[in-house]
């Protein structure tokens, strides 16, 4: 190990308890990660964001009929892996040995996805993994929600083989992947239009889409039968529900898809995407690019206080924040403090 300013024993974490609400959530102190072997980078977290999966899992909000697959996959009565959050901004405390390309003090940030662990004061991280220098236009809370929206989008996008030209509803698109998946399929050269209800229009529509609809007032699908995507970001809808409303070769993307929308199918000419978002590294560096270029920024509707964590997931379990919810573990402006 090259240096160690982290010497503590204990950190501070958020820890869940039985699935439940935000009450289950207990901030603790836990042992220290072991300094980072071979390989590997300790990071001093700065801000995590806490998304709708994180809500998910504290709750164990499962599709009917899936609660004990859901179990059998997380824990039983609680969460196996007890520190939930899924990505994290911050700076390299420091570095084990045959490490390029990161020294103590860079800034960064990541995506563990579904290894989480980011709700606490360190985590270690491999250092060619799902981490990467944090754009320097971005604060850390926005660098802390560029990956959970910005991969699933991806995912989804590159799984419907997106091309220029095409027109792209997006039911939920001022949700954290929603605006995400919207803003892409700009830059991918679609022709999208974004749903939510009228409070989030002015933002739907900063993500530079052509059209903007208020699910409240009509048609779930924009009043529009030949979309050639639909990608519903909420599960408002169903692929049997959505079919007719697709182009001939159209795609339904069921990122938030219950049990009958789960396994990819094709049907009356038309496709449907379902199923878990792929966690890849190579998404990260891109993401950052683009973050870095000006062409994709994350939206952070609030930043909590990391005493804040169960009005932070309150606030997620609404089902209706704009963007992504942060909670800083490290003020912003504070970041030379102790490490
Ligand atoms: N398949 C995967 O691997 C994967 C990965 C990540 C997330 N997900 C799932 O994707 C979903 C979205 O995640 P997220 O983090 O983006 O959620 P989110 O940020 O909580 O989405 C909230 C947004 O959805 C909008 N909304 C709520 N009901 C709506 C409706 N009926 N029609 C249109 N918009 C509506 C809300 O806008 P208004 O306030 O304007 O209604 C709000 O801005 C979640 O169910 C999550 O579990 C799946």
């Amino acid at each position: 190990m090259r240096k160690a300013d982290a010497s503590a024993a204990t950190m501070k974490a958020w820890v869940c308890g039985p699935y439940g609400p935000p009450e289950t959530l207990q901030l603790v102190d836990v042992p220290m990660p072991s300094p980072p072997g071979a390989g590997e980078v300790l990071v001093r977290i700065h801000a995590a964001s806490v998304s709708s999966g994180d809500a998910r899992v504290r709750a164990l909000r499962m599709p009917p009929g899936l609660g004990f697959v859901g179990r059998l996959a997380l824990g039983f009565r609680r969460p196996r892996r007890a520190i939930l959050g899924t990505e994290f901004s911050g700076t390299v405390a420091a570095v084990g040995n045959e490490v390029a390309g990161f020294s103590p003090g860079d800034a960064v940030f990541g995506f563990p996805g579904a290894q989480v662990g980011c709700h606490a004061e360190y985590r270690i991280m491999p250092a060619n993994g799902r981490i990467a220098r944090k754009p320097e236009g971005l604060s850390f809370a926005e660098a802390a929600a560029l990956c959970f929206g910005g991969s699933t989008a991806m995912h989804f996008l590159r799984k419907a083989d997106l091309k220029p030209g095409e027109r792209v509803l997006v039911i939920g698109a001022s949700g954290a992947v929603g605006s995400a998946l919207a803003r892409l399929a700009v830059l991918g050269g679609a022709r999208v239009t974004g749903i939510a209800s009228g409070r989030n229009a002015d933002f739907v529509r900063s993500l530079g889409v052509e059209g903007y609809a208020d699910y409240t007032e009509g048609d779930l699908f924009a009043g529009s039968r030949d979309w050639d995507i639909i990608a519903d970001a909420v599960g408002a809808t169903t692929f049997a529900d959505a079919r007719g409303a697709l182009a001939e070769g159209g795609r339904f993307l069921a990122i938030a898809g219950g049990v009958t929308d789960m396994f990819s199918r094709k049907s009356g000419g038309r496709r449907l995407v379902g199923g878990p978002a792929e966690e890849r590294v190579e998404d990260i560096p891109a993401l950052a690019e683009l973050a870095a270029s000006g062409d994709f920024r994350p939206h952070v509707e609030r930043v909590y206080e990391f005493t804040q964590m169960r009005e932070a997931h309150a606030h997620v379990d609404t089902g209706r924040k704009r963007g992504a919810v942060v909670v800083a573990i490290v003020p912003e402006g504070d970041e030379t403090g102790p490490g």
